[in-house]
């Protein structure tokens, strides 16, 4: 149907013929001409209707934005040269123009920015946007980067199976009804953790799968229900194989697509230093706040606010110096307050350097009064106070205060214009193997419940589980987690041990993962791998904040996808064959 690609004709073509396929991005008709911009995938190219011409000039008349046409005609030089456009020194002098279909009554205008219900609903029209093909492009060059690099590299690209049983990630699951085996119920995998290790048991070796997982979670900007992981896995391997390997990885994905070149060595950084000087298991190292521990400086003073929890071996009191910050008003303050609130600050002291040479006359706080001299001077000099700066305090539990300042370090350092340029990656380490989960009171792993510890020893990790090291690990990426993955536990009595002190009895193993323990006792090579966030390295490459703009078809905060109207309900003789019946008193809502 078409000779040339809107996008791509040029002054090699002046006065030849050419046909071009698209849909009308601008028209606008005159009295004597009509311009139409003709818009596909590689871009715009202005065709020129005139007038004489009178077929295609009537056309003109009866057509508008988005409608679908083919354009035959010569292409000539451009008086008005327009340098914003890659076709701009040509155009294209109408010889036909034939409406392939047409587009009315269009719900918004593909120049504005349309709300995300709409982007939703009508996102055929939303995914014609240049941006949003540019940003879907990102993703498309990312995968096929990906796999070239490790298909060259004798990796195995091996599918996984979809309905499945349930693989512990630390989310819910997606469920499917079984029609044949009556009230048995699939699980979506929400990764190929396990089916990956199996293929190393199995002698794979090297695998790899561009691999689509599910997670009923709580969305966000970051997270999706479903989503795409680059899923690894090696035999024979320990943690600095994996992290090596999967380092030069991602520094040559971002050299070949984003034409970047990323630190030779990335930064390594275990857990705890991370939650020490940064509050976040993810730290974001383009901000060069950190947070400073002055627990030891006011173990003393009256403030029990503060005392308590210096005196608490579960207790921490940080502070969080921002340069400059000693103009931030009231408001400012009080909005930072109820921001750190939903982290679940309890308050948030602070204290203004107005004049450092000065001492106490110099400070503006609320809490000076309740720090002796020593303690305040402590302060001052831990967290290298300058006149003119603010100093944030988070004093509670370890985790909460770890939280609440972490947020409050990244917030004030967006808001403040407070972000280096450019790529901050860096490997976290060393994160404990269990959490305490204190709603279900039992503890959960941290990364999953195949992770090996850091000691590989049954009597070592019973005696110490709370305070236990795994071999996990996480890639971290501007703060925001790109990948993780750990070496497994390949011995059948730890994996039943891990279980164990995670509180799943034998009973529930063996239903749940015997398949997994009886594969362990057949000479599983020691293993291990990891697992990048395809959606998110898209994003970060294609500077938007939400994954959703590197997904086709995502979902909406509420997990729907508007365009077609999922989740939806079943007919009452689709819930019979399925054996399902819908609990009384809920409506389908629609
Ligand atoms: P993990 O759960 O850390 O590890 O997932 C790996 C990476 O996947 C991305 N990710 C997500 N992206 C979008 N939406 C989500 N809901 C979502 N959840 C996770 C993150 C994360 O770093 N089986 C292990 C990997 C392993 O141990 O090898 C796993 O799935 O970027
Ligand atoms: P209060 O004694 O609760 O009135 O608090 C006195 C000051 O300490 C106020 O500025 C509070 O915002 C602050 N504050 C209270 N609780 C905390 C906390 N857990 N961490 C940091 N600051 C707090």
């Amino acid at each position: 149907m078409r000779t040339h690609y809107c996008g791509l004709i040029d002054e090699s073509l002046i006065g030849q013929t050419v046909s071009l396929c698209g849909w009308v991005n601008t028209l606008r008709l005159q009295s004597h001409v009509a311009f139409v911009d003709l818009r596909d995938h590689e871009g715009l190219a202005q065709v020129v209707i005139e007038r004489d011409n009178a077929a295609a000039f009537a056309v003109a008349g009866e057509i508008g934005n988005e409608y679908c046409l083919r354009v035959s005609g010569t292409v000539r030089a451009r008086l008005a040269v327009n340098d914003k456009l890659k076709t701009g020194k040509v155009e294209l002098v109408a010889e036909t123009v034939e409406v392939l279909n047409a587009a009315r009554d269009l719900p918004f205008a593909l120049h504005e920015s349309p709300n995300e219900d709409m982007r939703m609903t009508y996102r055929y029209l939303d995914l014609r946007r240049p941006e949003m093909q540019q940003m879907m492009r990102k993703r498309i060059r990312l995968v096929q980067a990906l796999r070239r690099y490790l298909d060259d590299r004798g990796f195995q690209d091996i599918e996984t199976p979809i309905l499945t049983k349930a693989t512990p990630e630390g989310a819910r699951d997606y469920l499917v009804p079984s029609r044949v085996h009556a009230g048995q119920f699939y699980a979506l995998p929400q990764s190929p953790q396990l089916f990956k290790q199996i293929l190393m048991m199995a002698g794979f070796d090297r695998y790899y799968q561009i691999a689509r997982c599910f997670r009923d979670e709580d969305l966000r900007a970051d997270r999706q229900p479903e989503f795409t992981q680059l899923d690894l896995e090696f035999a024979f391997v320990e943690e600095r194989d994996v992290q090596d390997f999967v380092e030069t990885l991602i520094r040559h994905v971002f050299r070949e697509v984003q034409g970047v070149e990323l630190d030779p060595v990335f930064p390594r950084m275990t857990w705890a230093e991370a939650m020490r000087r940064f509050g976040s298991d993810k730290p974001d190292l383009r901000i060069a706040m950190e947070l400073v521990d002055i627990a030891e400086a006011v173990k003393q003073v009256e403030f029990k606010v503060f005392s308590a929890p210096a005196n608490d071996v579960g207790g921490r009191v940080a502070a969080l110096r921002v340069p400059g910050g000693a103009a931030l008003s009231r408001k400012e303050i009080d909005g930072l307050t109820e921001y750190v609130a939903r982290y679940g600050a309890k308050g948030l002291a602070w204290l203004k350097v107005e004049d450092l040479a000065k001492g106490r006359e110099g400070i503006s706080s609320p809490v000076a009064k309740f720090l002796d001299d020593t303690a305040l001077e402590d302060i001052l000099h831990s967290t290298a106070a300058h006149s003119g700066d603010i100093l944030f305090f988070g004093a509670g539990a370890w985790k909460v205060v770890s939280d609440f300042m972490g947020a409050l370090r990244l917030k004030i350092g967006k808001d403040r214009g407070l972000l280096e340029a450019g790529w901050k990656p860096l490997w976290v380490t060393d994160f404990p193997m269990f959490e305490y989960d204190a709603e279900a009171a039992r503890y959960v792993a941290l990364h999953h419940p195949f992770t090996a510890p850091k000691v590989d020893d049954i009597d070592a990790l019973r005696a110490n589980a709370a305070t236990a090291v795994s071999r996990g690990y996480d890639m971290v990426l501007n703060g925001n987690e790109i990948g993780g993955g750990s070496i497994r536990i390949h011995r059948p009595e730890m994996q039943s041990t891990v279980f164990e002190l995670l509180g799943i009895g034998v009973e529930e193993a063996e239903a749940k993962f015997g398949f997994l323990l009886k594969a362990l006792k057949f000479g599983a090579p020691p293993h291990g791998g990891l697992a990048f966030g395809i959606d998110r390295i898209a994003a970060l490459m294609a500077g938007t904040e939400s994954i959703r703009d590197v997904i086709a078809f995502p979902k909406t905060t509420s997990a729907q996808c508007l365009m077609t109207d999922a989740p939806s309900a079943i007919g009452p003789a689709q819930l019979k064959e399925l054996h399902v019946q819908v609990a009384s008193g809920i409506e389908a809502s629609s």
